[in-house]
């Protein structure tokens, strides 16, 4: 989706403690091994401006928070808001996130996941970049723990539907559970800035959380394509 280049955070902050890359990461990546806490870790996909992981990982100093986004800008503007938190639960990698869960998390290494507004690839040549394809989400369950979730918020119905086909046709989660917006109570309190930005427009939102049933449990890594 073409959007205005993201601001450039001044080059004075630090962000190496935000900001990773992917490929300086190891193969097979214990996602635990990124943070200092040893807390369970919650992967966001596609982060944008990083309000869900600055957010998120406030709220749950328990957990620990990746994202990982694939433009280089909006990685670095999101590291330079968890450098300006002085977060010690949230870290950025650039880079694609459907390799990273394909190819390199091991089983059973997340607590939650997250995808809020995933592009929507509308042209019918573009649509296999979509992020959420039947194989994403089978990979997804294999990296999740056993009820572990899945979170998918899009304001676009038929990718929404699409995406709940997929993870149904895997056999892998449990049925939908609708989640639901609470009322926003300052400017920045929504989910994600997509979801901000949608609400406030008064357009739709589909929301569901799908946990990992025990099933994943005998997803071989070998039977799953990447
Ligand atoms: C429509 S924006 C939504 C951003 C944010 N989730 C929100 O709701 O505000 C989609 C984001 O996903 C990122 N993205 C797209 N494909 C990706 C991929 N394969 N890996 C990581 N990030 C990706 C885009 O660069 C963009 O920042």
């Amino acid at each position: 989706m073409p959007r205005r280049a993201p601001k450039k955070p001044p080059s004075a902050l630090d962000l190496s403690r935000h900001l990773l890359t992917l490929e300086r990461l190891p193969t097979p990546l214990e996602p635990a091994s990124l943070f200092p806490g040893a807390a369970p870790v919650e992967l966001e996909v596609g982060s944008g401006k990083g309000l869900f992981l600055a957010s998120a990982s406030a709220a749950r100093p328990d957990r620990n928070f990746l994202g990982a986004e694939i433009a280089g800008g909006y990685a670095r503007l999101c590291a330079a808001k968890l450098a300006r938190l002085e977060s010690v639960n949230a870290r950025i990698i650039h880079g694609d996130a459907t390799f990273l869960v394909r190819g390199m998390l091991p089983d059973a290494c997340l607590a939650g996941m997250h995808v809020y507004f995933p592009d929507p690839w509308w042209k019918a040549r573009h649509r296999k970049r979509r992020v959420l394809s039947e194989t994403f989400l089978r990979h997804a369950a294999r990296t999740l723990v056993p009820g572990g979730e899945l979170h998918v918020w899009t304001d676009v119905e038929e990718y929404f539907d699409e995406s709940m086909d997929f993870a149904r046709a895997t056999g892998l989660f449990d049925p939908p559970r609708t989640e639901e917006a609470a009322p926003a109570e300052h400017d920045l309190d929504y989910r994600t800035h997509f979801e901000r930005r949608t609400r406030l427009a008064g357009e739709p939102v589909w929301r569901a959380a799908l946990a990992r049933n025990d099933r994943a449990a005998g997803c071989e890594r070998v039977i799953v394509p990447t």
